[in-house]
């Protein structure tokens, strides 16, 4: 088969990377790539933007493509697979309406208050009610603080806002509505319950019909070790989670997944794809945060490398609806990632800075590189973005996995590289 994966950050070189692994595939090619998926996959730079499908549906005609995988989400809530299959291509991705899950957090709240999914409580406001949402957070009781506000949409990890009193509340409610800091994501809000906690996430393959949860992981957010400073898209993850007891990942799975996708069901909404569950665990006891409509990142990069199957029939499975009686099978090592970051990261982010030191990180079989921001300058790879390299290890330990990461990061370098060094320390003796 010839795929296509659409995308160019660390979660689509992982997956590159694990498909190009599959009995099934001949040639692999990606939009737009990056430095990284291009020493696997012939790259085409073309915008993964909603006036651009054209161009994408050329490429894979031109290329007898078999297979489209979608990697970001903006591309599935524009539609990007509703328009790939009308034009008789099969794409890896929920289609536009079920693509809703991440592309409004309003459509997804209302499906757990109507169907009793626990998460925090809410209230939505849109735009033309500024003066509603004002008088409603007048009303807040000063001890309930904080509470958090959220764009409806997509705003790239950035449109949501935990406040600490009503002026900060206020504040934020003018950025959305009044300075458009947003965009249209922020024409809508919800404002609802802080929920503290400790975060999960469980990416699930779904076939329409069954879903089969993959092994967690846990994602750190915030730039700087101990989890200061500002949200990021992911600064590091690791897998698995054997901390969670067994009646914790059941409570997970029948009070909000399973749940979740019969909901859809119910509402003729016929999910294929992954569905990835951000939960927030609170006293034992799980709530959704947010689901998102695709793999994570940087989850994917410590979740895979421990998949033992064949990736590529259980994408193609998913796409068709057959994926019953499909059971994964996992390696049981412990696997952590860490994510370098460029200059500036994540207000800005430096491009065009040499990245050195990758040769001699090739050569050794226990870690793996993902490239995110990168690109070929001439001969040398340099910076491209915020997030610019995934490293990756798995050993027996996690104590072991980090120790080969981080020995491994000292050989990088770059202007201005930043990264956590608590990637999996708390899990260090498991
Ligand atoms: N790791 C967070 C995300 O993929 O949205």
């Amino acid at each position: 088969m010839n795929v296509l994966i659409i995308g160019s950050g660390g979660r689509e070189h992982c997956l590159v990377w694990k498909i190009a692994q599959s009995k099934l595939v001949n040639h692999l090619f990606a939009i737009p790539g990056n430095a990284g998926i291009a020493q696997i996959a012939k790259c085409e730079d073309i915008p993964v933007l909603k006036e651009n499908f054209k161009d994408i549906l050329i490429f894979i005609k031109k290329n007898k493509i078999d297979f489209t995988v979608i990697g970001p989400e903006a591309p599935l809530v524009d539609g990007i697979v509703d328009f790939l299959n009308e034009n008789n291509c099969l794409a890896f991705g929920p289609d536009k309406i079920a693509a809703q899950i991440e592309g409004s957090k309003v459509f997804t709240k209302r499906i757990c208050m109507k169907y009793g999914i626990p998460a925090a409580n809410a209230v939505f406001f849109k735009k033309s009610e500024l003066e509603n949402a004002i008088k409603y957070i007048n009303n807040l009781k000063d001890d309930n603080f904080p509470y958090v506000i959220k764009a409806d949409g997509l705003a790239a990890g950035k449109g949501v806002i935990i406040t600490k009193n009503k002026s900060e509340l206020r504040d934020a409610l003018t950025g959305f509505f009044v300075e458009e800091k947003f965009g249209k994501s922020g024409d809508e809000v919800i404002i609802e319950d802080f929920i503290s906690g400790f975060e999960i996430s469980l990416l699930c393959l779904c076939d329409g019909n069954i879903l089969i949860p993959m092994d967690l992981a846990q994602d750190y957010k915030k730039i700087y070790d101990n989890d200061i400073g500002g949200n990021t898209g992911g600064m590091g993850s690791y897998s698995p989670l054997t901390f969670i007891s067994g009646a914790l990942y059941e409570k997970i799975l029948n009070k909000i997944i399973f749940p979740t996708f019969n909901a859809l069901k119910a509402e003729g909404i016929n999910y294929k794809g992954i569905l990835y569950g951000g939960i927030i665990v609170r006293e034992n006891e799980p709530f959704l945060l947010e689901y998102n409509c695709r793999f994570g990142d940087p989850e994917t990069q410590a979740v895979l490398p421990r998949l033992k199957d064949d990736i590529l029939p259980l994408l193609i499975n998913c796409t068709n609806g057959t994926l019953k009686d499909t059971k994964l099978n996992w390696e049981n090592n412990k696997t952590v990632c860490v994510v370098l970051a460029s200059k500036g990261y994540p207000e800005s982010s430096s491009k065009g800075d040499i990245i050195s030191g990758l040769e001699n990180i090739a050569q050794e079989s226990k870690v793996l590189v993902f490239h995110a921001g990168t690109k070929k300058d001439s001969d040398k790879i340099v910076t491209n973005g915020g997030r610019v390299l995934n490293i990756i290890a798995s050993a027996e330990t996690f104590k072991e996995a980090r120790n080969i990461v981080y020995d491994s990061i000292k050989k990088i370098k770059f202007n201005g590289m930043q990264f956590r060094k608590d990637i999996a320390l708390k899990v260090e003796e498991i």
